[in-house]
């Protein structure tokens, strides 16, 4: 059971979508946690505080997620939970059974957030128009509370502003220092959709940079918690992960400091634009699991 002296919500922030429901803008990640080692992360995440977890189909943990959730004895109303769709379930039919799957692995009657995990504009005739209505459906029948999009180009998000009626609550992409992926995170705010950032501290690929180090030695603080308070500051939604417990405790506590505006310029200085892509380009991205 998670004490009610672990419940450190207040000090999260909550950011509201444009559907009206609330999302904690620092979650847990949990993308590379091994299905056995998840709830106990999970569990732990739980115990200091996080009330909004990240997972998604292809990580094959949700069952983990679900176990955690409800050992903690928190309300389910207290966990805000995302996953996302399997890139193999785009056809509606697909995607429609696969949405139950996550429910029955969770182990829930509804998630907080739905995804198209990626918009695979080369498979299934470049047609991620039927995905995202079939994700309409769900947010309809109340199974799926907000619905968004995961790694959507400007033109994606066009496309979908033209031809469907929801505009995404969330669109979740690749943000860090080394690439601020400022195009789309600019068209989202002017058409009201939350920027969530994965990889926020790039895997800990810019931890050692010599521009982190020097604020977050000046702060007193870690480096990882000074990424992670800049992307708070410019108002993006982030889910470090880890499996270290007291990295775990680390990357929550970023709500007793706070770095001037020029600290937040120094780090934004760092994009490396393309080159500083660490994960796949969503334009050409084509995997489908087997
Ligand atoms: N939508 C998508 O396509 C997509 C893609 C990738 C990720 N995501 C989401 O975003 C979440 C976060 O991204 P991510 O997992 O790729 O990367 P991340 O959170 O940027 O980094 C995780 C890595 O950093 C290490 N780490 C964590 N906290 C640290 C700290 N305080 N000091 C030093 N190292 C630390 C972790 O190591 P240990 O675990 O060993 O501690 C792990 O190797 C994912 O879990 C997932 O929910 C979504």
């Amino acid at each position: 059971m998670v004490p009610d002296s672990a419940n450190r919500t207040n000090a999260v922030p909550t950011i509201e979508l444009n559907d009206g429901h609330a999302i904690p803008q620092l979650g847990f990640g949990v993308f590379q946690i091994e299905p056995e080692d998840t709830a106990r992360a999970v569990s732990e995440a739980l115990e200091v505080g996080y009330r909004h977890i990240d997972t998604a189909e292809m990580y094959a943990n949700e069952k983990g997620v679900g176990e955690a959730i409800r050992a903690s004895g928190l309300d389910r109303a207290d966990v805000f939970v995302t996953s996302k769709l399997n890139n193999g379930f785009h056809r509606p039919d697909d995607a429609r059974r696969a949405f139950q799957a996550t429910l029955a692995e969770l182990g829930f009657d509804y998630v907080d957030l739905f995804l198209i995990h990626w918009p695979l504009p080369t498979l299934y005739d470049g047609d991620y128009v039927s995905t995202w209505k079939t994700l309409e459906e769900l947010a309809r029948d109340g199974l799926a509370r907000s619905i968004g999009v995961s790694n959507f180009q400007v033109e994606h998000l066009e496309r979908l502003a033209a031809e469907c009626d929801v505009v995404p609550a969330v669109n979740q992409i690749e943000l860090h220092p080394y690439l601020l992926n400022e195009e789309v995170r600019a068209h989202g705010e002017a058409y009201g959709i939350a920027t969530e950032a994965w990889s926020p501290i790039a895997q800990g690929k810019v931890l050692d940079d010599p521009a982190i180090t020097a604020i977050a030695d000046r702060l007193g603080r870690s480096a990882a918690q000074v990424v992670l308070r800049w992307h708070i500051q410019r108002g993006s939604i982030v889910f470090p992960k880890s499996s270290t417990p007291a990295r775990i405790k680390e990357n929550f506590e970023l709500f007793d400091f706070e770095l001037d505006p020029a600290d937040v310029e120094r780090i934004a200085a760092l994009d490396k634009g393309e080159a500083g892509r660490i994960g796949p380009n969503p334009d050409t991205f084509a995997y489908v699991p087997s």
